[in-house]
């Protein structure tokens, strides 16, 4: 994939960003959404690819965008894979908490999992951890790990974990082993990708989120060159109809094992994130004189290329983004 996909990818998130960022704190977590996916959707029209989305909002007839199979871009080459998150923490933005990051991951085609919209089991480590912790192992185990290749006490190992009763036991075992948990309302991925940067304070993510968001973390760390591994977690009374989903999406065994290179089978992979809320990751939208300030980090596996692009926007030079659906959601 050319490089200068990535920047354009770049445009795109922080049209998301911008546009949901108008409703931080304001309580209304359905017009966040709609906000970002319809930015986000409009800036895919201005990308030079052939993009098919294999994550997204969901299934054709209950998502009117950026639907699983929705095609985006000016189907022009290179064929390629899109998982996109328009709003990553809905909660989060509605309530004005921190955390929230509007985000996609681009491979080439076939090569990024068809996840089910379901839970997902991960853990997710930073480069130093790569190949020494497991999904299987205890948290003692990867707390050890974790510690011995940071260089630290597992004391001083920040963990990352969702706030949810699901989680109780694995907070406990934790807490056993003496390593500092952060608790999150909501937004795994940014945690999950800070645990694979330098001096975000965060070490490690463990538990069960999303399995979308957990596909789109992993092509994260196959840019940052961190570990992810996970397993699908079909639960309660939608058991049987999650199994026939994956079933559905190609996915032989539900409950195997999944490693980095199965959910993203490329090396060649683009991730970006614009920031919406503050988080450890990145700054979130900010307001000044009549300008508006991203954060976006843009990060390409084959390069390994990291950058973070602060962007200063002047909604009053139109046309802002050449398009008037998000000239109107700026206003809202
Ligand atoms: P939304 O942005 O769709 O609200 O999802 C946020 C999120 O917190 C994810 O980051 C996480 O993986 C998942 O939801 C956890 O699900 P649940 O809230 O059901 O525990």
């Amino acid at each position: 994939m050319e490089r200068e996909l990535a920047l354009e990818f770049a445009r795109v998130t922080e049209a998301a960003a911008l546009c949901s960022a108008r409703w931080v704190g304001r309580g209304d977590k359905v017009s966040a959404d709609q906000a970002a996916v319809t930015a986000m959707r409009s800036m895919f029209d201005t990308v030079s690819i052939d993009g098919t989305v294999v994550i997204g909002e969901g299934e054709m007839d209950e998502a009117p965008m950026l639907y699983i199979g929705e095609k985006v871009g000016l189907g022009v080459p290179p064929s390629v894979d899109i998982a996109v998150d328009p709003l990553e923490g809905t909660n989060v933005v509605a309530k004005g908490l921190t955390g929230a990051i509007a985000v996609l991951a681009c491979a080439p085609s076939g090569c990024l999992l068809h996840a089910p919209d379901m839970y997902m089991d991960k853990i997710c480590a930073g480069p130093a951890s790569r190949g020494r912790v497991f999904l299987d192992a205890s948290v003692r185990e990867n707390l050890r790990q974790v510690a011995r290749t940071l260089d630290k006490s597992v004391g001083e190992v920040t963990v990352v974990v969702l706030d949810r009763p699901r989680h109780q036991q694995l907070i406990e075992d934790i807490r056993r082993e003496g390593a500092r948990i952060q608790l999150i309302t909501d937004g795994d991925v940014s945690p999950g990708v800070a645990a694979a940067m330098p001096n975000t304070g965060v070490d490690l993510l463990m538990g069960i989120g999303g399995a979308p968001e957990g596909v789109i973390t992993a092509a994260a760390m196959k840019c940052l060159g961190g570990d992810f591994q996970a397993r699908l977690w079909p639960e309660g009374d939608e058991y049987e109809d999650e199994i026939a989903r994956c079933h559905a999406m190609g996915i032989k065994d539900p409950l195997q094992l999944l490693t980095i290179d199965e959910l993203v089978k490329s090396e060649d992979v683009i991730f970006v994130a614009t920031g919406i809320t503050d988080s450890s990751l990145l700054k979130g939208v900010r307001y000044h004189g009549g300008k508006i300030t991203t954060q976006t980090v843009v990060m390409r596996s084959s390069s390994g290329t990291v950058r973070f692009i602060e962007a200063i926007h002047n909604p009053d030079k139109k046309p802002l983004f050449q398009d008037k659906r998000i000239m109107a959601l700026l206003k809202q």
